[in-house]
């Protein structure tokens, strides 16, 4: 099956990224944005993509508009807004989607796909992990930092719906995603975020890049703190990832490593004075604790330091 056509809600970093590189290969994608008069300037001038290590530079003139009426009933919608936004865009999801519309979120941690799941029927409803790092250098240009795989799942394991996903899948390998399809998606969902909950807060803390956080020993040991907590955290809540503790805190140090000069999403956040993803990231693992009736001090003390943080604007002197 081939897809008709497609929206990205969010014209973020990874908005910017999926819709230009898709646009190459697809024009029916539209990019919803949420401010008229930038969605105006940006269908104008177009988006771009600069590749990191090269310099390679991509450009694209997708249908931008922040009026969803104006893009009206889609095959598949991407979700890509910040997590903590993903209630604002449910009125829009109601004009993008019809009974059949596939929506995908790839948004970090835990939480957005049960607020999507509030308009979104689960048969619908698709999880997943993306691994590219993309950095905005301004309204309409994003620096792709590294790429990884982008991993998909139905809302409800298991469902004979992800065949559905076929078209969707042909058209990112197509776009240059390396993409994959799983049976279960919520391993890997807690996977990713044992990583964000490793990086993301220490990063948004000290000012310092993925690699850098290594090499302080206070923030290693935070670190292997706050990742124990949702390690254990995970099991109280039933479920198995196929991974000890040792090869989890090995696998986010090694991601410190790949991504060492990544300044990771939540630090990009502080640095813009922007609120951040910590209640969907180390917030999640707090959340998680109090359901299977326990607690995640460490994780709670970084979520109260990140919000301190922000709400005083103080970012390092960086911009
Ligand atoms: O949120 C991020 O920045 C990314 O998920 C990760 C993996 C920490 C790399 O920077």
């Amino acid at each position: 099956m081939t897809l008709a056509n497609l929206t990205i809600i969010g014209p973020g970093a990874l908005g910017i990224l999926f819709a230009t590189r898709i646009w190459q290969v697809f024009p029916h994608v539209s990019l919803l944005h949420y401010d008229k008069e930038k969605a105006r300037r940006m269908e104008t001038s177009g988006v771009m993509v600069v590749e990191e290590g090269n310099g390679t530079v991509l450009k694209a003139f997708p249908k931008i508009t922040a009026n969803a009426k104006e893009i009206g009933r889609q095959e598949l919608v991407m979700v890509l807004v910040k997590a903590f936004q993903t209630s604002q865009v449910l009125q829009d999801l109601k004009v993008l989607c019809g009974p059949e519309t596939l929506v995908v979120t790839l948004q970090n941690g835990m939480g957005a796909g049960d607020i999507l799941a509030r308009v979104v029927p689960g048969e619908n409803l698709v999880l997943g992990v993306t691994m590219h790092g993309a950095n905005r250098r301004d309204e309409r240009t994003v620096v792709h930092a590294g790429s990884g795989d982008t991993i998909l799942g139905m809302f409800h394991p298991g469902s004979s719906d992800i065949n559905r996903l076929e078209g969707f899948v042909r058209l990112l390998e197509k776009s240059g995603f390396i993409t994959y399809l799983v049976q279960d998606i919520y391993p890997v969902l807690w996977k990713k975020l044992m990583v964000n909950v490793g990086i993301n807060p220490l990063t948004a803390l000290s000012g310092l890049r993925n690699g850098e956080i290594l090499e302080h020993p206070e923030l290693v040991s935070i670190q292997e703190k706050a990742v124990s907590e949702a390690f254990t955290v995970m099991k109280a809540s039933g479920m198995d990832i196929g991974m000890d503790f040792k090869e989890v805190l090995a696998l986010v140090r090694k991601v410190c490593k790949d991504t060492a000069e990544n300044v990771s999403s939540m630090l990009q956040d502080r640095i813009k004075g922007n609120q951040t993803e910590i209640d969907f990231i180390n917030g999640a693992v707090v959340r998680f604790a109090l359901e299977a009736g326990t607690d995640a001090p460490v994780n709670e003390t970084l979520c109260l330091l990140v919000k301190y943080f922000t709400s005083t604007g103080w970012n390092f002197g960086l911009h």
